[in-house]
């Protein structure tokens, strides 16, 4: 079995794209966790990774149905480099006139359209992601003007995320090929209001309750074949019975960073379940 370093040991790399529900605050808290060890490391709402990150797992299944996400990611780990100079010229040329163009525009050429998703995903709102009927990206621009991060490694990226297959696709095709062992971190857009939090929708299709439950029997399934699955959401009654007598619960607590003014950053409450036993 593959033996998986503590997070602590690892060298910290952020994510590289600002996530909607991004789970960079539960991989620092709760590195407990994580099982010590485990096959492959399965993702199937993959967002910005926060979790596949912290990890650097040797082997990995990494999915969204968010098809430029999985572009960019795909594009990221393949030619890091001419991702970090364009991103350079985009950081000369930021404007609120050059976000619009930048915004109304999809290249097709792999780089070009990676740079278009990560200057838009730096310089909109909040980091959003959001598309109209005709699948246009619409978000406006926001009040971030740093389009280079300090932060940025690409090619240490790109290295952590050669051994990973990326694929686009829906949540239970992933979950179908999780086996015996293999870590699967479940982070599924909340279709519930819990608290305050009443930020429901990722992607132009909304995550229906029929998804929940067709979730809950994929993760049903992946823990029966032997799969070790850690699953977040809301922690909301509904929520509570539909996972009623798979794994063990724990609730953790976080502020919330998506609300508009710091006066409603109220802690939010979030449910995990576990479906194996700390000590396998
Ligand atoms: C809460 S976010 C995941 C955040 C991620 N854990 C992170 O650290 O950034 C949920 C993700 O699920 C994706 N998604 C929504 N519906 C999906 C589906 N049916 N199958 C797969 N992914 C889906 C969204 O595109 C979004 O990236």
């Amino acid at each position: 079995m593959t033996h998986v370093a503590r997070i602590s040991q690892r060298v910290s790399l952020e994510p590289f794209l600002k996530w909607a529900g991004g789970k960079r605050w539960f991989a620092e808290r709760c590195v407990h966790l994580v099982p010590e060890r485990f096959e492959r490391f399965v993702e199937p709402f993959l967002g910005s990774g926060a979790m596949f990150f912290a990890l650097q797992p040797a082997r990995a299944i990494l999915s969204d149905l968010n098809a430029d996400l999985i572009g960019c990611y795909r594009t990221m780990r393949d030619a890091p480099e001419a991702i970090a100079l364009r991103l350079a010229d985009y950081q000369a040329l930021h404007n609120k006139e050059h976000y619009y163009r930048v915004r109304g525009a999809k290249p097709h050429d792999p780089v070009e359209r990676a740079v278009w998703f990560l200057y838009l995903n730096r310089t909109c709102w909040n980091g959003l992601y959001r598309v109209n009927r005709k699948n246009e990206f619409n978000v406006p621009i926001g009040t971030k003007s740093t389009v280079v991060l300090a932060s940025d490694d690409f090619l240490a990226t790109a290295t952590a995320l050669k051994p990973a297959e990326i694929a686009h696709c829906d949540f239970e095709e992933t979950l179908d090929r999780a086996s015996r062992d293999d870590f699967v971190f479940v982070d599924p857009p909340y279709t519930v209001k819990h608290n305050l939090n009443g930020f429901l929708k990722y992607n132009d299709k909304i995550f229906s309750w029929a998804d929940q439950v067709r979730l809950r029997d994929a993760v049903a399934r992946a823990a029966k074949r032997g799969a070790k699955v850690l699953i977040t959401n809301a922690n909301h009654v509904s929520i509570r019975e539909l996972y009623e007598g798979l794994g063990r619960r724990e609730v953790v607590s976080r502020a919330s960073i998506l609300a508009a003014s710091s006066v409603h950053r109220v802690p939010t409450e979030e449910l995990v379940i576990r479906t194996w036993l700390r000590s396998a």
